[in-house]
């Protein structure tokens, strides 16, 4: 869904000899879609992968290749020096080690160094060259000089190899640009703690009780806490996600880790998102061995309750907003209702969970936002990354409890 939220930039999209230099066409369209103006300049090798001309049409402007064709008009210094954002999508090995070096052999090198735009770096590689010292070094030495890196993500790569280096998605590329070209630093001075994924409660070593709960509502919540200023601790239950840049995650296993890891940090939050889907129940007894089948019987899964965090915390609040989230299957706005009542949160995020269109694992969410004495306020299906910019604009409107007193202690502690 185009939002225009680039409308007036321009961005320089450096493509570099990657495999996955077709993924910068998508990227394209959704910076162009976003109402950016996009100037493409492509090194040599990028033009082994994907022809000139197609982003010349998609960007309706020409693509620069060369440093020594089209001199007349100085475009290695001219094009940054108009440029909003010089990204660098996909960024290859190779031009990630000229980048840190600062080799002015070709368009894209002798443009970075002089760009006064800030650089962004999305590196595509194999897994074994990103986790290289000297990459990583190079890396390193960007992230020091103020690039912005966006890390390669954990996946399937093209070699058919498992491992971190496949090329951020292009959602995500663009959500960064968006921060960093629009930073709207509202959530600046809050400090966030946020519960994300399932829990997982121990049969015995190998088994557990869990859920369908991604983590990706927490996660965006956190990122967009995140890129709107906030300092955001993560607690997360076992998730696939990459935790986003600038968050401090916890990980954590079972109800009573994260009770713990929530409780340790609650008094320096100001604000508590409780997204995680928290199991009510555990196994009494955990078997220290791998339970055989012979070994079974009725008695052995007897249930107990896990603590229930939300009300815990609730009782030590002094200062804190709290928000909880409410997964249910049916009669939503009444079980909802319920929570919001016995645990006296500010807010509760009711959202639906089995059949077709189940928040768990889904990349996409409908809520119903819940806050004493007010109507029901629902939302819309959308992305869980745009939900969580709604559900942060909404929580910053909760009036803090009357008894405020704010403290302020290092998250860690
Ligand atoms: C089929 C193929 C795929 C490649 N994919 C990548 C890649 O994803 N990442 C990378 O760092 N290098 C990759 N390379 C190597 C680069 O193309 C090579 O290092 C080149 O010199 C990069 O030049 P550039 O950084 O100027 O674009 C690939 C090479 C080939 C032949």
């Amino acid at each position: 869904m185009p939002n225009f939220q680039l409308a007036g930039k321009r961005v320089v999209l450096a493509v570099t000899g990657s495999i996955a230099a077709y993924k910068a066409i998508g990227l394209l369209r959704l910076l162009t879609q976003s109402g950016a103006t996009v100037h493409v300049v492509m090194t040599e090798s990028a033009t082994q992968f994907v022809a000139p001309l197609t982003f010349e049409v998609l960007s309706g402007l020409p693509v620069t290749c060369d440093l020594f064709s089209g001199h007349q008009d100085m475009k290695h210094l001219s094009l940054t020096k108009q440029a909003d954002l010089l990204l660098v999508a996909p960024c290859t090995s190779n031009t990630l080690a000229r980048l840190a070096l600062g080799l002015a052999d070709d368009v894209l090198g002798t443009m970075a160094l002089t760009v006064q735009c800030p650089l962004m770096i999305c590196p595509a590689m194999d897994g074994e060259m990103w986790s290289h010292p000297t990459v990583q070094a190079h890396a390193e030495t960007l992230r020091n000089r103020g690039a912005i890196m966006i890390e390669p993500e954990i996946g399937e790569l093209a070699s058919g190899q498992w491992g971190q280096g496949r090329l951020a998605h292009e959602d995500t590329i663009l959500t960064a640009v968006e921060a960093v070209l629009h930073p709207q630093r509202d959530w600046q001075g809050e400090r966030v703690l946020i519960s994300a994924g399932p829990t997982q409660e121990p049969i015995d070593p190998v088994r557990f009780f869990s859920n369908g709960s991604s983590g990706k509502m927490g996660y965006a919540l956190a990122e967009a806490a995140i890129y709107r200023g906030a300092e955001v601790v993560l607690v997360s239950g076992p998730t696939k996600l990459m935790c986003p840049q600038g968050v401090m995650r916890v990980p954590v296993i079972t109800a009573d880790e994260m009770l713990q890891a929530l409780t340790a940090r609650f008094n320096w939050a100001t604000t508590l998102i409780m997204a995680a889907a928290v199991g009510d129940f555990r196994p009494k007894l955990v078997l220290s061995q791998k339970l055989k089948k012979e070994q079974w019987t009725d008695e052995m899964l007897l249930l107990e309750r896990t603590p229930d965090i939300l009300l815990r915390l609730s009782a030590q609040r002094t200062h804190q907003r709290m928000i909880g989230f409410a997964a249910e299957t049916e009669n939503l706005i009444e079980h909802g209702k319920a929570k919001l009542k016995s645990k006296q949160l500010d807010m509760v995020v009711v959202n639906q969970v089995g059949g077709d269109h189940s928040a768990f694992g889904n990349d996409f969410n409908e809520v119903i936002l819940l806050t004493p004495n007010v109507a029901p306020h629902p939302i819309s299906r959308m992305p869980k990354r745009q939900l969580a910019d709604i559900l942060l604009d909404h929580i910053m409107t909760l009036p803090l409890p009357s008894s405020a007193v704010q403290t302020v202690s290092s998250p860690t502690s």
